[in-house]
């Protein structure tokens, strides 16, 4: 890669000398500029274009390179190269949140993202997760309204409590995912202390042709740690970048942090029977159903030299599979495959994936062409297939292994139900089971807080929602969100829903 030497004199972008990086052209010193000052033009030109508009969701993000290691032998349910024994992978890895914009700090309350890409021998396998094995929605058709009511409001640009409410008590099946939102994983302490998921069922496929139902976790090997309402509202007012900054530093420093890959496997029959349905994107498979299987470790070693070049322009997607791993019927992985690289070829630019940080390590042989920047070229070979001058093809016409059976009218419908499914049953699970005395406290303390600005008849709404979920909790939100504080002045209150960890 060609780097900017500032020893040396300056040229213009075509490489001829710049005769000044400090003055331009103009009859007389006084005198009005010239149209013809190619430096100038190009200059302020080339500045006028420098930003790529921001990732609609997950805008504000950063990440680091790095390599995966196979630790154990999973191969009996793949066939994937990068998850054979002992195989090593180079990979990226950005973290990110959801709501905020670009600038917006690191440690308001939010999911984080968790997107992985993983340079296989196969091309580029992606896995684009959150910190939480959940989400609000079961449906794509409800996403970009779900993100909407996370952002800004149209008339005032501002972030608006009751419009969050809204959105997630009229979407019941948003539950799970609000309370692991509300609880100690809305504000991971740094990105290298929160764990990683798949979220969505994936396919694994073996030599042998069986198939297997999977879910990925990445747990951090750094341990689980996180950040207080107080720490974190203190924290965005001093330092936005703080989690930007601590990923950086750390690696700088020589402290790589890793994550632990493992898996659930499901054999494909059971998904037909289970008593949740295993592909609705709002449910986790109990480990005591499914356990984890350790698959290896990923390590980050390395940062970026050029945040721009290399994470902005960096282009995640479900839609990067290789052979050996698929998706799987649930309805939002099957619409996110189209989402992001259409918002990739909006965001970078048609030809995204030639960009080095995007583009696989073994050759891409396509009959795609032009758009903007295309960069490779085909020579003469031929632009259209079929085509006399290549190699016999034989077109195969079989089932593709990473498949499934699908039949039945075309309808607009929730999942046919399964015996244990319904909106509410998990959450209750992990405020009663997976959180402690202190955990829900600080759960009725947060929501209660998110809550103290909300509108009727959201707030009812709200109230009703958490005590779906759990009665004494909901009721606990409903007295602490009546009693009127001691110190209720304006801007006095520490948790007022206006300090920025209450409004994400
Ligand atoms: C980013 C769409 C659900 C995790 C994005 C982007 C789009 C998008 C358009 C920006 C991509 C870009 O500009 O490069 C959708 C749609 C969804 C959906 C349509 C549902 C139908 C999810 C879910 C997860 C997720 C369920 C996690 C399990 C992420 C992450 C990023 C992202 C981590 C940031 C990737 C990066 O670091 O570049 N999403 N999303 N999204 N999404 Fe989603």
């Amino acid at each position: 890669m060609t780097q900017f030497d500032p020893t040396k004199p300056s040229t213009t972008e075509s490489g001829a000398p710049r005769q000044s990086d400090a003055h331009s052209l103009s009859v007389g010193a006084d005198g009005p500029l010239l149209l013809h000052d190619v430096a100038l033009v190009e200059k302020l030109a080339r500045f006028d274009r420098e930003r790529v508009p921001e990732r609609s969701p997950h805008a504000k993000g950063s990440g680091a390179f790095g390599e995966f290691e196979v630790t154990q032998d999973v191969s009996k349910y793949t066939k994937a190269k990068f998850l054979q024994p002992g195989a090593k992978t180079t990979m990226l890895a950005r973290f990110s949140t959801v709501a905020g914009e670009l600038g917006s700090p690191d440690t308001w309350r939010d999911v984080r993202g968790f997107a992985l890409k993983f340079y296989t021998e196969d091309g580029n396998f992606d896995m684009v997760g959150n910190n939480t094995p959940i989400f609000f929605v079961r449906d794509p058709m409800k996403f970009p309204d779900f993100i909407h009511s996370q952002k800004r409001t149209p008339d005032s640009g501002l972030r608006d409590n009751t419009m969050q409410w809204d959105f997630w008590t009229l979407s019941p099946e948003s539950s799970h995912q609000v309370t692991y939102l509300m609880g100690d994983r809305g504000l991971p302490k740094t990105w290298r202390h929160m764990n990683g998921y798949s979220s969505h069922t994936y396919m694994w496929v073996n030599e042998a042709g069986e198939k297997f139902w999977v879910k990925y976790h990445f747990h951090t090997d750094q341990g689980m740690a996180f950040l207080s309402n107080e720490e974190a509202g203190r924290l965005a007012g001093e330092d936005s970048d703080y989690h930007r900054r601590d990923l950086f530093q750390a690696i700088e420093r020589g402290e790589y942090p890793s994550w632990t890959m493992n898996v659930q496997i499901m054999p494909y029959e059971d998904a037909k029977d289970y008593r949740f349905n295993p592909f609705d994107l709002t449910k986790v498979w109990p480990h005591a159903d499914y356990p984890l299987h350790e698959v290896g470790r990923f390590t980050l070693k390395e940062n970026p030299k050029n945040h721009f070049a290399q994470i902005e322009q960096a282009a995640f997607s479900p839609a990067n599979t290789v052979p050996g791993t698929g998706v799987s019927p649930d309805k939002m992985l099957l619409a996110r495959v189209f989402s992001y690289p259409d918002a990739q070829r909006h965001r970078i630019g048609t030809n995204f994936n030639q960009l080095p940080v995007n583009a696989p390590v073994v050759p891409m042989n396509s009959y795609d062409k032009e758009g903007n920047m295309e960069y490779h070229h085909s020579g003469d070979a031929p632009v259209y297939a079929p085509n006399s001058y290549g190699r016999a093809w034989q077109e195969p016409q079989s089932p593709v292994d990473n498949g499934w059976e699908a039949d039945g009218t075309l309808v607009r419908s929730a999942y046919t139900l399964h015996p244990e499914d319904d909106d509410f049953g998990q959450a209750h699970t992990l405020v009663r089971e997976v959180f402690d005395d202190a955990a829900r406290e600080r759960l009725v303390e947060t929501v209660s807080g998110s809550l103290s600005t909300v509108q009727e008849p959201v707030l009812s709404r709200a109230f009703q929602y958490w005590k779906n979920i759990d009665q004494e909790v909901g009721e606990a939100i409903e007295r602490a969100v009546n009693t009127p504080k001691a110190d209720s002045q304006p801007g006095g209150d520490p948790l007022d829903s206006e300090t920025p960890a209450e409004q994400a």
